[in-house]
């Protein structure tokens, strides 16, 4: 007998033990990751755009290109299109307008939630 309630008593020690270190390690190793991962997805949004939205928003967002001046393209830095809430400018990007087209068929929708956060970040900087 007493040696079972020893070996459970054991068993919770070594579990509380065991619960407590991957929360010393883990917790900052995640602190540690989160900020390598945001500029990651900021740089595939970078790339993306470029490969995908530079023909015709210009590399800036600001569509001063020929096509831009074409098909009436507006200032991604604007505040006209920066004060649009997030859903909004995925569903542009997702769906298209008029004349720009809809990427939902050809990006993930995680692409399209980068390309959103570009959008964002190259309106701060504006
Ligand atoms: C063929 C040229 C073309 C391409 C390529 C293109 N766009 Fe557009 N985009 C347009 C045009 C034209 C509009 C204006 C649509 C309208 O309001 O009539 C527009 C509008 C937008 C808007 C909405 C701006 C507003 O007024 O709210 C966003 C956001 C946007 N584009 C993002 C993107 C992103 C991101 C990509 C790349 C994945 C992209 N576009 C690729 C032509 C293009």
């Amino acid at each position: 007998m007493r040696s079972i309630q020893r070996y459970f008593l054991n068993t919770r020690t070594f579990l509380t033990r065991l619960s407590g270190v991957p929360g010393v390690i883990f917790l900052p190793l995640m602190l540690l990751c989160f900020p390598l991962t945001a500029p990651a997805g900021d740089a595939a949004g970078a790339a993306t755009f470029k490969a995908k939205c530079a023909m015709c928003h210009g590399a800036d967002g600001a569509g001063k290109t020929p096509m831009g001046a074409k098909l009436n393209i507006p200032d991604l830095l604007s505040p006209e299109v920066q004060k649009k809430p997030d859903s909004a400018l995925i569903e542009i990007i997702a769906k298209g307008k008029n004349k720009m087209p809809e990427f939902a068929s050809k990006l993930t929708p995680e692409q399209i939630t980068q390309l959103k956060d570009y959008i964002r970040e190259i309106g701060k900087k504006h």
